[in-house]
């Protein structure tokens, strides 16, 4: 049922680039055609998808798409792109989606205006978020399907560039329910739909459903990136061949491993080779790039965060994790890493 991976890898021609705003069924095409290669993309992550961590996965190479994390429509239009860590970016982090997320009475137009300012090449609705402070909006995964046919109407008519959705597989395990809210998307001009393979109140330690990803991407005539749960380049073959999807999307996986993108690029898309890896050269580099991008005040926090999910590459890596999330600035926090990485070489 599923195209085995070795195929995928003997043919790595055709698939590995993803080809975004060609997919408009009988429409007049009016979009210039996105070309993402590889089709491997960074999430949309609070706190960590960020300008200095794009710029170390950039530096370590197979990225091909980058989202920002979300950002409310109400207000991007009065954010300070030079100072906001939420907008800063430089002109290597291409191509590029903004996320943004609205409530149905909310206007999305100032927000697609300043994103076109921003030099967007796409934008992407989060129609996925099941995050309490979203619910009060009546966003993200919460919007009434009314209300999105509605907003992705107005961002269709709104924006030339490309525009993506990304989802969950619904409330309960409903293929119909789920299918035709796809097809909708579709039907109202979305050119690229990410799916997370999870219900809307499961949590990410159950296992995503890859499965169901590809009976939306048999579904639909635009792109499908598959999301979920993919920390290896076994868990990206696996994804692939269960969701037949056109590229992947990782989120946590990347923040683990920065490297990941470089190794899935090799191995499934023939890419060039993967960088040496040094583990604590590039939690030294990250923190480089924390200092390059953003005020002192906005750099401690994404380093704790980041070195949440970073820790993991060690066996004892909660040490790691509870030394910097316990230390005041970031001088500190370098500090307290170089004792871990010492002590980890004994
Ligand atoms: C800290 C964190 C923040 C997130 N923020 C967003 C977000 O802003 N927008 C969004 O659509 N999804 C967000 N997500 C979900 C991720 O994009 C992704 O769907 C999820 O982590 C599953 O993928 P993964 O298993 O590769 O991490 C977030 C996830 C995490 C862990």
């Amino acid at each position: 049922m599923y195209t085995s991976i070795d195929k995928l890898t003997q043919e790595a021609k055709p698939y590995n680039r993803l080809l975004v705003g060609s997919g408009d069924k009988g429409k007049e095409t009016i979009l210039p055609v996105l070309e993402c290669h590889p089709p491997l993309a960074l999430a949309p992550m609070v706190g960590l998808s960020h300008s200095a961590l794009r710029l170390l996965i950039l530096e370590l190479g197979g990225v091909g798409l980058f989202f920002s994390e979300m950002l409310s429509v109400m207000r991007l239009p009065i954010e300070n792109e030079i100072v906001s860590p939420f907008l800063c970016r430089t002109p290597e982090e291409t191509p590029f989606f903004y996320q943004i997320y609205a409530g149905p009475n909310q206007d999305i137009i100032p927000a697609v205006e300043r994103l076109h300012r921003l030099n967007a090449q796409g934008i992407d609705l989060n129609l996925g978020c099941p995050a309490p402070a979203l619910r009060k909006q009546g966003a993200g995964s919460f919007m009434p399907v009314d209300s999105v046919r509605k907003t992705v109407a107005t961002l269709r008519a709104a924006t030339h560039l490309p525009i993506s959705a990304k989802i969950r597989l619904g409330k309960t395990l409903d293929k119909k329910a789920l299918l035709s809210f796809c097809k909708m998307l579709e039907d109202e001009g979305i050119n690229l739909l990410t799916v997370h393979g999870r219900l809307q109140g499961e949590k990410f330690c159950r296992n995503p459903r890859w499965d169901w990803i590809g009976k939306v991407k048999q579904a639909v005539n635009i792109p499908v990136l598959a999301n979920g749960g993919i920390f290896s380049v076994a868990d990206a073959k696996k994804c692939l061949e269960r969701s037949g999807a056109d590229g992947l999307m990782l989120g946590r996986g990347a923040v683990c491993k920065p490297w990941l993108f470089a190794e899935i690029a090799k191995d499934v898309y023939n890419a060039d080779s993967v960088p040496e890896i040094n583990i604590p050269d590039i939690y030294f580099r990250f923190i480089e790039l924390l200092q390059d991008r953003f005020l002192p005040e906005r750099r401690l926090g994404r380093l704790k965060q980041f070195t949440h999910h970073y820790s993991s590459n060690f066996l004892f890596g909660h040490h790691l994790a509870s030394g910097v999330q316990n230390c005041r600035n970031l001088d500190e926090a370098a500090e307290t890493a170089m004792n871990f990485f010492n002590k980890i070489k004994e």
